[in-house]
């Protein structure tokens, strides 16, 4: 008999612009059982990332959709309640890529064990995770922050952008945040030390930036697009260099672009300011993995990199809170504790 109480989230239709709680369908199945090389995982913490918001679309991106009926897919962190792979054992804690659900299986090939005696768990889904690697590889990478230069990024009270602004002031760079709200600027400056932050609502927040850029901006790390990405392009210098990393002001969008066409004058400051626009998914970067993990354990030992988890209790919370994460309700990297 198969042991009952098996919670999952499945993605019940996709959402026409901003997601609705009824996209999502919570389910009740029974506990599965391990085969053999399989382990049987209890899911203590689900990551909830921007990208969800792409698998519930069936527009063509670089990853395939999530089915209707599937389960919505997410990094998890879980612990093995039974095992029949010879690596794992019963109590063993890992990272493992569940979804939103209480109980999976998963082959032993595709987890990694985490020591919760070196670092809190959760850490393996933002600071020290798929969130955290993501601001190093692209930063480092693409964005080649010089000691004096102005590093721009916004979102930066996320997981993404807070790790983005503290890898540019250990290159001996300014960071400059930006930010939706005062409560989160004051993290953003006091808590992950950034030189100057900038609230995204306010009226005259280009002007603002301008200010806060004296010397114009050499590397902007784009995370949001929109407005944001406004009031940056006239503030970039010769040779900047743009990691796109993300556009979250734009995931919800439906429908064709206001405004007029500018790629004309954007590619004319491409071309006259010999700018760098380079767009990546974190993956293509594997290879610097083991340099991220010792990197960044160091930075976070030596108080150089501070993190900010926002943590929701109960898988049935998670619809709002990725809802809330595409507008800005999250504070910190967002993660569901089941
Ligand atoms: N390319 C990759 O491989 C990769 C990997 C991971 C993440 N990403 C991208 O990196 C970005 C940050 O991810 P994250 O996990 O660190 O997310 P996050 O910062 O925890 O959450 C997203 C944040 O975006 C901001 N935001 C939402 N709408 C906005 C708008 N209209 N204008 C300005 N800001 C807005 C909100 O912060 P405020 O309240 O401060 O505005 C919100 O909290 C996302 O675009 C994500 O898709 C890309």
């Amino acid at each position: 008999m198969p042991k009952a109480d098996h919670l999952r989230i499945a993605l019940a239709s996709r959402p026409d612009g901003r997601p609705a709680p009824d996209n999502f369908r919570l389910e009740r199945a029974p506990i599965p059982t391990p085969g053999e090389g399989e382990v049987l995982l209890k899911v203590l913490y689900l990551s909830l990332d921007p990208y969800m918001r792409g698998r519930m679309s069936a527009a063509k991106s670089y990853a395939a959709p999530t089915e209707i009926g599937a389960v919505m897919e997410g990094g998890t962190v879980a612990a093995v309640l039974e095992s029949r792979h010879p690596n794992f054992a019963a109590g063993d804690i890992v990272l493992s890529h569940s979804g939103w659900q209480s109980h999976a299986l998963a082959k032993g090939e595709q987890l990694r064990k985490l020591d919760p005696a070196a670092a809190p768990v959760t850490t393996a889904l933002g600071v020290l995770g798929m969130p955290g690697f993501t601001a190093y590889a692209g930063l480092l990478t693409i964005g080649q922050p010089k000691p004096g230069e102005t590093v721009v990024v916004a979102a930066a009270s996320g997981p993404v952008g807070s790790a983005v602004g503290q890898i540019a002031r250990i290159n001996g760079a300014r960071a400059v945040g930006i930010a939706g709200g005062p409560e989160k600027c004051a993290v953003v400056r006091e808590t992950f030390g950034f030189d100057a932050v900038i609230d995204h609502r306010a009226p005259d927040f280009a002007a603002q930036l301008a200010a806060a850029c004296p010397d114009g901006i050499d590397v902007y790390f784009e995370n949001v697009g929109g407005k944001v990405w406004d009031g940056v392009f006239p503030l970039l210098n010769t040779c900047a260099r743009i990691p796109v990393c993300g556009l979250v002001s734009q995931y919800n969008a439906t429908g064709e672009f206001e405004g007029p066409d500018r790629l004309p004058v954007l590619m004319r400051q491409i071309l006259s300011k010999s700018l760098l626009i380079r767009g990546f998914i974190q993956r293509e970067f594997i290879a610097q993995r083991p340099d991220f993990e010792r990197d960044m354990a160091a930075w976070i030992a030596s108080g150089a990199v501070k993190f900010k988890e926002d943590i929701v209790e109960g898988l049935e919370r998670a619809p709002e809170a990725l809802i809330g994460l595409l507008e800005g309700g999250n504070f910190g990297k967002l993660i569901v504790k089941l």
